[in-house]
């Protein structure tokens, strides 16, 4: 049997690194801290696209739906400017939010800058992909995955996606004892 391969979208929302005013780092600082906490096969879908809500709804869709992606990690656009507009659109996509995870984004973020509290981050469920917002600023990326990951595993297993193994070093998944393998 084929050995499965977890499908992960990376999508960075921005205009202008998609405008190429800049490089994108937030896209392939995600990628590296996945690589870094996983221990599961898993491949990278990139995305980059501007700050517009139809644009951002079709690759968040296209991730879920058309590749299979089990977890689909947005960043940028969820601030309180005017093109920003990830929270809306990813809200638009989903079947269900999940709360707790903007909610502890946020607490942890604000330990480290006082402008934490500007960024509407949400997570969510579309079908059997977990979708999770990070604010735009490359240093958010480790300190809002830290902290939610640990949850993320279970979550997918729960939404019927691959099971997830993390390096225990990097980040530990938190699964009750009757959902762990072995
Ligand atoms: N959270 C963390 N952990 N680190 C950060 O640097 N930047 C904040 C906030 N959350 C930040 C953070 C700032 S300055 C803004 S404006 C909002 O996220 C929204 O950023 P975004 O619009 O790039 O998503």
């Amino acid at each position: 049997m084929r050995e499965q391969i977890a499908r992960i979208g990376i999508v960075t929302i921005s205009d202008r690194a998609n405008r190429g005013d800049y490089d994108d780092l937030s896209g392939p600082a995600i990628a590296e801290w996945l690589e870094k906490a996983l221990s599961t096969k898993w491949e990278a879908m990139t995305r980059l696209v501007p700050d517009e809500q139809p644009k951002i709804e079709t690759a968040l869709k296209e991730l879920s739906d058309d590749q299979g992606c089990c977890l689909i990690v947005t960043s940028g656009g969820t601030g309180p400017a005017s093109r920003d507009i990830t929270p809306e659109a990813t809200e638009m996509v989903c079947d269900k939010i999940l709360d707790g995870f903007g909610e502890q984004m946020r607490a942890i973020s604000l330990q480290h800058v006082p402008t934490a509290i500007l960024s509407r981050q949400v997570a969510g469920i579309r079908g059997s992909a977990l979708i999770i917002n990070l604010p735009g600023n490359p240093s958010a990326i480790a300190e809002c995955l830290d902290a939610v990951f640990p949850a993320v595993p279970y979550c997918i297993d729960l939404i019927e996606g691959p099971y997830l193994e993390t390096k225990e070093d990097v980040v530990g998944a938190f699964r009750p004892k009757h959902a762990r393998k072995g």
